[in-house]
């Protein structure tokens, strides 16, 4: 059998894989990555983070206009009306735009793309559909995938995944979600907006995991207020379907009396599990922790000399943006350089209206290590949130209280997703929270929140 040599493959087109693949191009080296899917870019660019936000902002586009908001300000319309279809087509042309340029940065730095599913044969080489190739190093970037709930059989048609709610042929009357964090509220909030009357039902006592306490708090009320029914606490016992519609049996997670919620749609949305099966991971000496995941080192190589992985199959938040500055800093590593990614600096952002975001400490985390200072500032006085009317949330500075370096930044607003960047900029430049109050900040810009905020840390607002 004829065998392909290379300096690396890498296993995965996803934002890890595409990036680590181009990178490594730059830098010299002769560069294959392998693909399953029809089109590059991964789960981001084909199933989530684009298809999403796509779907997200037109649904804003459609609530601002059918809910009031546009009309406060005095624009009207006659007759609002939703073209599901149309909304699906306009997303399917961002993500064809974005997969097709993957497709032609390839080609421009000259990485081979080989289609198909690649397992491991030896440490060195790879099968792909039948055909051999062999690399001086290779990269896993396998991504994840849905976790499935036991016993919940996912058709796509009435109980789906975040893949089947992207492309749910129209607005369904109830959609039951079945768990409270970033998918479950991003895309319960594209339903909920078009006229789905939405229940989240979520095993922990607040929405969010992993966030600050005070976001989590304030999540909760505003998706209430945005009519969310939220049943907290509550566990999913089991998912029937019958005539094309489903009943959800919940009770209290503490246990309790059971209650049977009557769906046209359930999405099943409880976190997501790295790629590794079909990999034959054993074959060139490796194998997963109980997490599933595969183990690096500070340089992303594995165990096993040569191998490198990255993103969503290592330990980590799995979010688009991890995995691409690993992608970065693993195939510098390749090419003999020294590649740096900041674990402890990396935002993270809920794109709902009003945004949840957020990087560094929650004040939980920061409390557990040492004595800290926080600042907090409401949307409510910032003047840009007052005259463009979405005045929902506010920005938490947590500093050390004795060297006054910000720990975390936590962001509720409309434009949190943006604001989080220059938090984030800051703190990897070790900032103190006198520094930021010291920056001076455009007015009216959303941005002053952050300033007030830590001005707040050492008690002297201006707005407030
Ligand atoms: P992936 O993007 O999962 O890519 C891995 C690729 O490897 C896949 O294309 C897969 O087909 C391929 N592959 C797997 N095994 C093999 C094999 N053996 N041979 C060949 N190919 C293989 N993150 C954000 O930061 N922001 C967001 O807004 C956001 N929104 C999201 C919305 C949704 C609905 C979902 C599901 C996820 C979202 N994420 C978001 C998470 C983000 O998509 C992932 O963190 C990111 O895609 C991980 O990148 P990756 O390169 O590690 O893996
Ligand atoms: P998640 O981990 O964010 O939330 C899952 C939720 O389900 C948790 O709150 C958990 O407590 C709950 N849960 C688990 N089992 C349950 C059960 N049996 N019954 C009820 N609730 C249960 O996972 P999610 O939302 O599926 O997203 C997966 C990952 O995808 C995210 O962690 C994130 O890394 C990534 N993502 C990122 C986005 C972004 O950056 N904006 C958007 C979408 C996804």
């Amino acid at each position: 059998m004829s065998e392909t040599n290379y300096d690396l493959i890498v296993i995965g087109a996803g934002p890890g894989g595409y990036v680590a693949a181009i990178r490594a191009a730059q830098l010299g080296l002769k560069t294959a990555c392998v693909e399953s899917r029809a089109t590059l870019g991964g789960t981001c660019l084909n199933v989530g983070c684009i298809p999403s936000k796509a779907l997200l902002h037109a649904s804003e586009l459609y609530e601002e206009a059918h809910g009031g908001s546009l009309a406060k300000f005095g624009i009207s319309f006659k007759d609002v009306k939703v073209d599901v279809a149309a909304m699906h087509a306009e997303k399917a042309k961002a993500v064809g735009e974005l997969t097709g340029g993957i497709e032609f940065l390839f080609k421009k730095n000259k990485v081979d793309w080989l289609k198909g599913h690649a397992r491991f044969t030896s440490a060195n080489s790879i099968d792909v559909n039948g055909t051999s190739y062999s690399a001086k190093m290779i990269m896993i970037a396998t991504g994840s995938s849905v976790t499935p709930l036991p016993g919940v059989e996912i058709d796509q048609k009435v109980v789906v995944d975040s893949t089947g709610a992207l492309a749910l042929p129209k607005v369904p009357k109830h959609l039951v979600v079945i768990g409270g964090g970033v998918i479950g509220l991003e895309l319960g909030s594209v339903w909920g907006r078009l006229g789905a009357q939405v229940t989240v039902v979520e095993y922990l006592d607040q929405l969010l995991p992993g966030m600050d306490m005070d976001v989590r708090k304030e999540a909760a009320k505003i998706f209430k207020k945005q009519g969310f029914a939220l049943k907290l606490s509550t566990k999913v016992t089991g998912v029937s379907v019958k005539g094309g519609k489903a009943s959800v049996t919940v009770e209290p997670a503490a246990g309790g009396a059971a209650e049977v919620l009557e769906a046209d749609c359930v999405l099943v949305a409880i976190g997501r599990r790295p790629n590794t099966e079909g990999l034959d991971l054993a074959k060139a000496g490796l194998e997963t922790n109980a997490r599933g995941q595969i183990e690096v080192g500070h340089d992303f190589q594995t165990k096993v000399p040569g191998i490198y992985a990255i993103g969503d199959v290592t330990p980590g938040p799995m979010l688009a943006h991890k995995a691409e500055d690993e992608g970065i800093a693993a195939a510098e590593f390749c090419a003999g350089q020294i590649g740096l990614v900041n674990h402890d600096v990396i935002p993270g952002v809920v794109y709902t209206m009003p945004e949840f975001a957020s990087v560094g400490l929650t004040e939980e985390q920061a409390k557990a290590r040492g004595e800290v200072k926080v600042g907090k500032f409401p949307m409510m006085a910032n003047s840009r949130a007052k005259t463009n009317r979405d005045t929902d949330g506010f920005v938490k500075v947590i500093a050390d209280a004795k060297t006054d370096k910000v720990l975390g930044v936590h962001i509720v607003a409309s434009l949190a997703g943006t604001m989080i960047a220059q938090a984030a900029q800051a703190m990897e430049f070790g900032a103190t929270s006198e520094d930021i109050a010291y920056t001076c900040h455009a007015h009216p810009t959303h941005a002053e929140a952050l300033k007030e905020a830590a001005m707040a840390v050492t008690g002297k607002p201006i707005h407030m």
